[in-house]
């Protein structure tokens, strides 16, 4: 479903479940695609030219810096290795980040992590932050996503964000609570149903932020006038501090189409809206920690340029094969031309 915005049509109410996955003219994730349609959608020939230019040039700089990407198409790039090492050798040439979305390991022994003390992760937190701090432009932003984690005598849920919050020089304009619908059930607490999104900036007076491109159209009385005129912005309303976007989710039945093998795959939609809010087509989006790459997937889906960097040979594989796969839908979606 398209969302109309002619002058008659402007003004439906959408009902609560179209919320699921809403940035302006989106329709909730298709069962059979594994991204939603606002992700494959052609360009402009002039983006295209300008991402597959930037991207040679990009390119270029980084294996003179870093060596040869495990993978380059234009559009993403993805590097094997420890993000820390590589965002050293980041900060010696000028390939400025405009917007760096992530999530670091919560230090809470997963598959891909291996346990330190409190003290020990909150200064690794920091040292990857103010690297990151480095390589951004002066009007960049920096999206993170954080947990929970153990602190042994003092806390068991601690919010991850308490910890490290002002761990960088980054300016942080607000957080975000991530509100999802399935989780683990508790039995002596409560059943934890939310995460936080940390939105920092840079230069707190100088930032992208493309608040129409993520207006909520799921407007409870869009036909509300003052003095004659409407009071709802005819793209939607401002899609607020609370998010809700499902986890991608596993099992035999239930399982979504987007479900990779990795454990702590973000969604596609709250990537989405992200990428579309704080940067703009032919920008360069980073991922640090970028397991799966649902962070590529959108950057590419939207016409920006992605660099992630992965530690794991397995987990860049699987990102590698998912990208492909994105791009043969993307290809099979404009040859048919029948979603846009
Ligand atoms: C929380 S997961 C991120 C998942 C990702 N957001 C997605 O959509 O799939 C953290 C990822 O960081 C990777 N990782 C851990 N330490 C790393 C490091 N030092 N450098 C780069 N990647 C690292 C892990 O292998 C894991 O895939």
């Amino acid at each position: 479903m398209t969302i109309e915005l002619g002058e008659r049509s402007r003004r439906r109410i959408f009902d609560k479940n179209h919320n699921r996955y809403v940035v302006n003219g989106i329709e909730p994730h298709k069962p059979t695609q594994m991204a939603a349609s606002s992700l494959l959608r052609p360009f402009s020939e002039n983006l295209c030219q300008q991402i597959e230019s930037t991207h040679m040039e990009i390119e270029k700089i980084l294996r003179k810096a870093i060596g040869k990407p495990a993978y380059s198409h234009p559009g993403f790039i993805l590097y094997r290795g420890d993000c820390c090492e590589l965002l050293a050798r980041l900060e010696s040439i000028d390939i400025p980040v405009d917007l760096t979305l992530t999530s670091p390991p919560y230090n809470i022994g997963k598959e891909y992590e291996t346990p330190i003390s409190v003290g020990e992760y909150v200064d690794w937190c920091s040292g990857w932050m103010t690297q990151v701090y480095k390589v951004t432009n002066q009007q960049g932003a920096f999206w993170l996503n954080l947990g929970y984690l153990e602190v042994p005598g003092g806390g068991f849920c601690v919010p991850i964000s308490y910890l490290i919050w002002n761990k960088s020089p980054f300016y942080l304009l607000q957080e975000v609570v991530w509100k999802y619908g399935a989780g683990v059930a508790a039995k002596r607490r409560l059943s934890p149903r939310n995460e936080k999104w940390l939105f920092y900036v840079k230069d707190r007076t100088k930032y992208t932020f493309n608040l129409d491109d993520i207006r909520d159209p799921n407007v409870k009385y869009p036909n509300q006038k003052k003095n004659g005129k409407y009071r709802c912005n005819p793209l939607g309303k401002n899609p607020t501090d609370v998010w809700e976007f499902p986890k991608v989710t596993t099992g035999a039945r239930r399982s979504s189409r987007e479900r990779t093998d990795h454990p702590a795959q973000f969604p596609l939609g709250v990537v989405e809206r992200i990428v579309r809010a704080s940067s703009n087509p032919g920008e360069l989006v980073l991922d640090p920690f970028a397991g799966s790459c649902s962070a590529g997937i959108a950057s590419a889906g939207l016409g920006r340029l992605f660099l992630g960097i992965e530690i794991s040979h397995h987990y860049c594989d699987l990102a590698i094969d998912r990208y492909e796969r994105f791009k043969r839908e993307r290809e099979n979606a404009q040859r048919q031309g029948i979603l846009f």
